[in-house]
């Protein structure tokens, strides 16, 4: 993570001391480096200049309203899975007609939502949502661009709750049916096929799984060429995948240099929904040890982050780097860094070689995609501040939840009259 670093025996983010940040907006807290989510995502601006498309940074990865700002005026597009991403991507002054509408579950109010902000497109999961996209359509006198998503029923080779791509799982439209689909859109109402598109899982480590997923999309595009369904665009979806150990993902320019030496020839613009690829590694976890607690089998750091904070180490046992904000020499020893939620599942990392006392700050690294994102008031607990760090600058861009925030919207009951 280029934009963490240290300096004087302290872990900066770009020029910010963590300690500084601990210090004035308290703990947990979030913090991302603006100039880690630019260069993520010119990186792949910079793939893409030579062709037509666009990148849609997928909102559930991290959906702070200054990060959809930051990158709105970069020129992104965005990847969004509900009305409240929608509005989000609104609010921060994003462009709706640049953003795609994906999702499974799509209710109808949340179509005719995004249809009367002019989303650029829906990706479309099931012949059931197109039938339904078409109702609400026509009843709105409009026209709904789609792209179907396909189930190309490739391994991604990744954690299976993050897998998308294989027949088992909930997304997308058999790639063998998709032709009778797209016939069955291109005669409804309301509905004009723009495209294809697929996402075949999250943090993937290898090329192949993309390019196994592209082969089988172009053999469909030709099938419905053949059958007069001219498609104008392919998505290829997110999933790049970012080193939290020792991974060694595919550079974005290779993996996109792979596939756009694919589509030469074809009059196809290409998007993409990369999330992880550009927050992940542009924003850590900062907490404080409250106490020490070795014991005769395992020692513990109780620290005031908890799986609220960041459910990843429980959900997926992910694993991410735990580096101590202002490090002091002393012995190493193995430790659990645990938080004070009452489940054995509340764990950030496990077997840790480090030298720890209390009040010490830690920085769990690649935080920044679903981290503050996937977090929840679990135990009461208020969601931590985010902080956007720019140079020397270190902005407040989400305050940390007050007790008025946990129970906005609760309501005693009334006491009966007598
Ligand atoms: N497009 C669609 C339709 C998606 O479902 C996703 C992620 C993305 C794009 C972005 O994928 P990315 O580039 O971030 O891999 N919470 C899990 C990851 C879940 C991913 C869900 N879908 C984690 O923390 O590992």
């Amino acid at each position: 993570m280029p934009h963490f670093n240290y300096r004087n025996n302290t872990l900066l983010a770009e020029r910010c001391s963590l300690e500084d940040i601990a210090t004035e907006f308290g703990t947990p807290c979030y913090v991302y480096s603006k100039a880690a989510f630019t260069e993520h995502y010119l990186s792949y601006q910079r793939a893409l200049s030579d062709v037509k498309g666009n990148i849609c940074y997928a909102v559930k990865a991290n959906s702070n309203l200054a990060i959809l700002q930051l990158l709105a005026k970069l020129g992104a597009g965005f990847d969004i899975v509900s009305k409240g991403e929608l509005q989000r991507v609104i609010a921060a002054g994003g462009d709706p007609q640049k953003t795609l509408f994906s999702g499974v579950g799509k209710t109808p109010e949340e179509m005719a939502f995004a249809l009367e902000k002019q989303v650029g497109c829906f990706n479309v999961e099931s012949s059931e949502e197109l039938l339904a996209l078409s109702e609400v359509a026509r009843a709105a006198g409009k026209t709904a661009a789609v792209s179907l998503r396909v189930n190309p029923d490739v391994d991604a080779k990744t954690h299976p709750y993050i897998s998308t791509g294989l027949k088992d799982n909930k997304f997308g439209i058999d790639i063998n049916l998709a032709v009778e689909v797209y016939q069955k859109a291109h005669d409804l109402p309301g509905i004009e096929v723009v495209g294809v598109d697929c996402h075949i899982g999250s943090q993937l480590t290898q090329l192949e799984p993309f390019l196994d997923a592209l082969e089988r999309i172009l053999m469909l595009v030709d099938k419905l060429h053949d059958l007069g369904i001219e498609l104008q665009h392919i998505d290829l979806g997110g999933g790049l995948g970012v080193t939290y150990n020792d991974e060694k993902p595919p550079a974005v320019t290779d993996y996109l240099n792979r596939v756009k030496q694919r589509l030469a020839g074809r009059n196809l613009s290409l998007f993409l929904e990369p999330g992880r690829s550009i927050a992940a590694n542009a924003g850590v976890l900062l907490t404080q040890v409250i106490y020490l607690k070795p014991t005769a089998h395992k020692n513990f750091a109780v620290v005031d982050a908890a799986m609220n904070d960041n459910i990843r180490p429980a959900l997926y046992q992910a694993w991410q780097k735990v580096q101590v904000v202002s490090p002091k020499s002393g012995k190493n020893r193995q430790w659990d860094i645990v938080g004070p939620v009452c489940e054995t599942g509340d764990f950030l990392a496990k077997n840790r070689e480090l030298s720890l006392a209390q009040g010490d700050r830690l920085a769990l690294m690649s935080s920044g995609a679903y981290g503050f994102a996937m977090s929840s008031n679990y135990n009461s607990r208020g969601r931590a501040a985010e902080v956007l760090v720019d140079g020397d600058r270190a902005h407040l861009i989400r305050e940390r939840e007050s007790f008025t925030d946990l129970i906005r919207g609760e309501h005693l009951l009334k006491e009966a009259a007598d």
